[in-house]
């Protein structure tokens, strides 16, 4: 017992610098790090690099898409499938962030896109089951739809062409 307090009397200090230094040395390139990339460290989702002005073209579309889709959740609500239907179809035929910027086409991935065209797709079909008459199909396509938006939200954020 003696011989053991002995030894961590004399060993503790550099053990707990030993400990320390590199705890702090990690919290400080993680603090350092983050920011750096423009991103929390627990980010995984792939960045976009785009110009500011890129950017503001793809953000807009956006605010436009929760709109839309609020402007069908509505006429959904109130079971005004024509409305549902007239709704639906405005959006499908939006213009996507590509089709308003003609860089944005080399920028944007090849999966976005492939994404982007599945949110057209279920608004198509969310305005033909409205003028069908069928209340559960445009349900359907609305979580479809809004599946597309979550999948790419997870997979992608946008980053500043100047920003590191
Ligand atoms: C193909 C990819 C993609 C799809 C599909 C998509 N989004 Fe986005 N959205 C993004 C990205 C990327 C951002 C920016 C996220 C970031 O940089 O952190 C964004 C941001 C947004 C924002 C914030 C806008 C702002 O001004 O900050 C809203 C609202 C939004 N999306 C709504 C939607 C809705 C609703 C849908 C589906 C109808 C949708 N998005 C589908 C990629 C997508």
């Amino acid at each position: 017992m003696a011989g053991r307090s002995r030894f961590l009397r004399h060993y503790a200090p550099g053990l707990a610098l030993a400990v320390w230094v590199p705890t702090v040395a990690l919290g400080a390139w993680a603090w350092w790090s983050a920011p750096q990339r423009g991103r929390e460290p627990d980010d995984t989702r792939r960045a976009v690099r785009v110009t500011a002005e890129e950017r503001a073209v793809v953000l807009e579309v956006m605010r436009a898409n929760l709109v839309a889709i609020q402007a069908v959740l509505d006429a959904q609500a109130s079971g005004d499938l024509p409305a549902v239907a007239v709704a639906a179809r405005a959006a499908a035929d939006t213009p996507g962030p590509a089709a308003r910027l003609g860089s944005l086409k080399h920028k944007l991935p090849p999966e976005w896109r492939e994404v982007g065209k599945q949110v057209d797709a279920s608004f198509a079909a969310m305005s033909e089951q409205a003028r069908l008459g069928n209340s559960a199909g445009v349900t359907r396509e609305l979580a479809n739809n809004t599946a597309a938006c979550v999948s790419c939200h997870a997979m992608f954020r946008l980053t500043l062409e100047d920003a590191r």
